[in-house]
């Protein structure tokens, strides 16, 4: 019997994790997204062309492949349906590759509106959703409350839409000052929902299983990073569901004693989108400089991502929590020109040094930094790890023995083709 591998990201999202499963997919037959929604932007590039998923699974591209929506993601049909026709416009029929389950969460257009109107109450204080709905619907889902795929084909969905939107509309009538109309994206919505109907809704969990059980390869893919999860990001600026190994058991209904590999990715320096703690930020030169070469723009919002250097501390705790067997490297080329690479080995609190991730992970927080020479040229065609430069080699060598964990894949640019497999 086959067991579950998966692809999770360890630092606060954009980590590669779309273009990691691309090229991984070979290797599977099943793809399944186990949490998350759109809020998630998974970019994919090959043949000269680029592509953004939201809630799809990143092996949509690669023939003969399954692709699961699992019951832990949170879905706006809508954005999905969008996402389907910009996929099938490139002549692929997915109607029997991607599979739906039914115990997946819809989002309302009216979650979205209270996402939108939470986030304006907070004002200064807000989170920097992306106001996809995501929490509100995570909200309804754990309130019991909540309208599930499975729902649309009974005869009471428009029923329990409606008392749930109802529900909606009572709780946006207390923040004051905020107007909506979801007339238009309601009637989408529901357009959507029948376009949706031509996919096979699943027990998700029972076909997960079956496959493994017939040693079917299955590959679990993450969205957002450990340090958005529920419970161990930077609460409260984090997502609401559990983005780490553990939200694989539930957001699939896979046992803990059926995982495989866990492949842990993570960029070789650092970035974040919306609010939130972020120790190893750099408001200088530096910080610009890596978010023009490496276009730190979001996939879902297009807002500028927050640059900094890579934070052992923060990869540290997200490889223990994980149980990550092994490391995926993202974007070293983004590095190519630097004449010295920086990473935070500890952090320094109220003059005394720790080397973990504290509660308190604030402003009070100043990272102690260790140097590493730069290589200083251009690794994009590099193919073998042999051939990378040692200035290279020696930051590997550095982030395997911090963390314990062999580096097995360096990315060096975004094209499916741009990997270092070892
Ligand atoms: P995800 O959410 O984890 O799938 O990551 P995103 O797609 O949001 O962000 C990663 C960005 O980096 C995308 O624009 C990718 O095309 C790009 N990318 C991925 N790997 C590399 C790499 O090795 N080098 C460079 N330069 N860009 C990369
Ligand atoms: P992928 O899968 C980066 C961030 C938002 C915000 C916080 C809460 O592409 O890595 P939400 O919409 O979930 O209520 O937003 O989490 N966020 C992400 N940041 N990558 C993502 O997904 C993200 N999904 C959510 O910017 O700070
Ligand atoms: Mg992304």
């Amino acid at each position: 019997m086959k067991k579950i591998d998966m692809v999770l990201g360890l630092q606060w999202g954009d980590e590669g994790k779309g273009k990691v499963v691309d090229v991984l997919t070979p290797d599977y037959k099943v793809i399944a997204r186990f949490q998350g929604g759109p809020n998630a932007g998974h970019s994919l590039v090959f043949d000269g062309e680029g592509f953004v998923l939201h809630t799809v699974p990143s092996g949509i591209f690669r023939e003969d492949s399954i692709n699961i929506i699992g019951n832990g993601v949170v879905i706006d049909p809508v954005i999905l349906m969008e996402e389907i026709e910009s996929i099938e416009a490139k002549g692929i029929d997915i109607t029997d590759k991607l599979l739906i389950s039914k115990r997946a969460h819809l989002i309302l257009p009216t979650h979205r509106m209270l996402d939108a109107a939470s986030e304006a109450a907070k004002g200064k204080s807000k989170i920097g959703s992306t106001l996809k709905g995501i929490g509100p619907t995570y909200m309804d889902k754990t309130g019991r409350n909540g309208v599930r795929i499975g729902d649309i084909l009974s005869g009471e969905f428009r029923n329990r839409y409606e008392t749930l939107r109802e529900k909606h509309r009572s709780l946006l009538a207390q923040y004051e000052g905020f107007t909506y109309d979801i007339s238009q994206y309601e009637a989408r919505w529901f357009d959507a929902i029948e376009k949706l109907k031509r996919f096979q809704f699943i027990e998700s969990e029972i076909v997960v299983n079956d496959f493994l059980e017939k040693d079917v390869p299955v590959l679990a893919e993450g969205a957002q990073g450990s340090m958005l999860d529920i419970d161990f990001g930077t609460y409260p600026f984090v997502t609401s569901s559990n983005t780490m190994a553990a939200g694989v058991c539930t957001g699939l209904g896979v046992a803990p004693n059926r995982v495989g590999k866990v492949y842990g990715i993570f960029k070789a320096y650092c970035t974040r989108v919306g609010s939130g703690p972020f120790p190893t930020e750099l408001f200088d030169n530096d910080g610009d400089r890596l978010r023009s070469i490496g276009h730190e723009f979001g996939a879902t919002t297009g807002r500028p991502r927050r640059c900094g250097w890579l934070d052992m501390v923060a990869l540290k705790y997200a490889v223990m929590m994980n149980g990550v067997s092994e490391l995926i490297m993202m974007k070293a080329d983004v590095l190519n020109d630097f004449d010295t690479i920086k990473v935070a080995t500890g952090y320094e609190i109220d003059g005394k040094q720790i080397d973990y991730f504290p509660f308190e992970s604030n402003e009070s927080v100043t990272p102690v930094y260790k140097e590493f020479k730069g290589w200083k040229c251009d690794i994009c065609s590099v193919r073998k790890y042999e051939d990378f430069p040692q200035e290279l080699k020696d930051y590997v060598d550095f982030i395997e023995k911090e963390t314990g964990c062999p580096v097995k894949i360096i990315s060096v640019g975004p094209d499916r083709k741009e990997i270092v497999i070892r």
